[in-house]
């Protein structure tokens, strides 16, 4: 549901900007039929904002990329967890996950060990429809993701990165299970 309203509200965004870009535009065009202004006094005027709209735009872009990157389940964040309880090691194939092991115990962190038989895919790790954790996995490299599986149930692995034919194939289940 929440995508929804997500999309909504980019897509109408999107709309509303569109509209003021044609608006400027429309403007520009009437005024160029009516004979327009003076072109170097309105070419200051132009110069004078368009040096405004770069710092405004620039300090937006750097507020807006720090608000929204800052919740996202990048592996930087999953680094900041607290030492693994236990590893399991991940290998990703065109087309298909090979997991040391398909069930965890709940509340324990878990270290990832990722890497990749062929080409670059993205290990993503799901509770739900919930994306929880994620980084890539690439041949020649071990990526290291640490997760705490805090609720027990199914945790859905897809592949993050298209990879092929059949990369909507990747896929793979993880128990998170009461500790013995
Ligand atoms: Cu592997 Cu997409």
């Amino acid at each position: 549901m929440q995508d929804v309203s997500v999309h909504e509200t980019v897509w109408v965004l999107s709309l509303t900007l569109m509209a003021v870009v044609a608006t400027i535009f429309a403007w520009v065009v009437a005024g160029a039929a009516r004979g327009g202004v003076e072109a170097a006094p309105a070419a200051t005027t132009a110069y004078r904002w368009r040096a405004g709209l770069f710092w405004v735009a620039a300090v937006a872009g750097v507020l807006i990329a720090a608000a929204t990157l800052a919740p996202w389940p990048i592996p930087g964040h999953a680094r900041g967890v607290e030492k693994a309880d236990l590893v399991v090691q991940a290998k990703a194939h065109q087309w298909r996950w090979e997991l040391s092991r398909d069930s965890v115990p709940v509340g324990k962190v878990v270290e990832f060990e990722l890497t990749a038989d062929d080409v670059n895919h993205g290990f993503a790790l799901y509770r739900g429809d919930r994306l929880i954790a994620q980084t890539q996995a690439m041949p020649g490299f071990t990526n290291r993701l640490r997760v705490r599986f805090d609720a027990p149930g199914e945790y859905r692995v897809l592949c993050l990165e298209y990879c092929g034919v059949g990369h909507h194939a990747m896929r793979a289940v993880i128990n998170a299970v009461a500790a013995q």
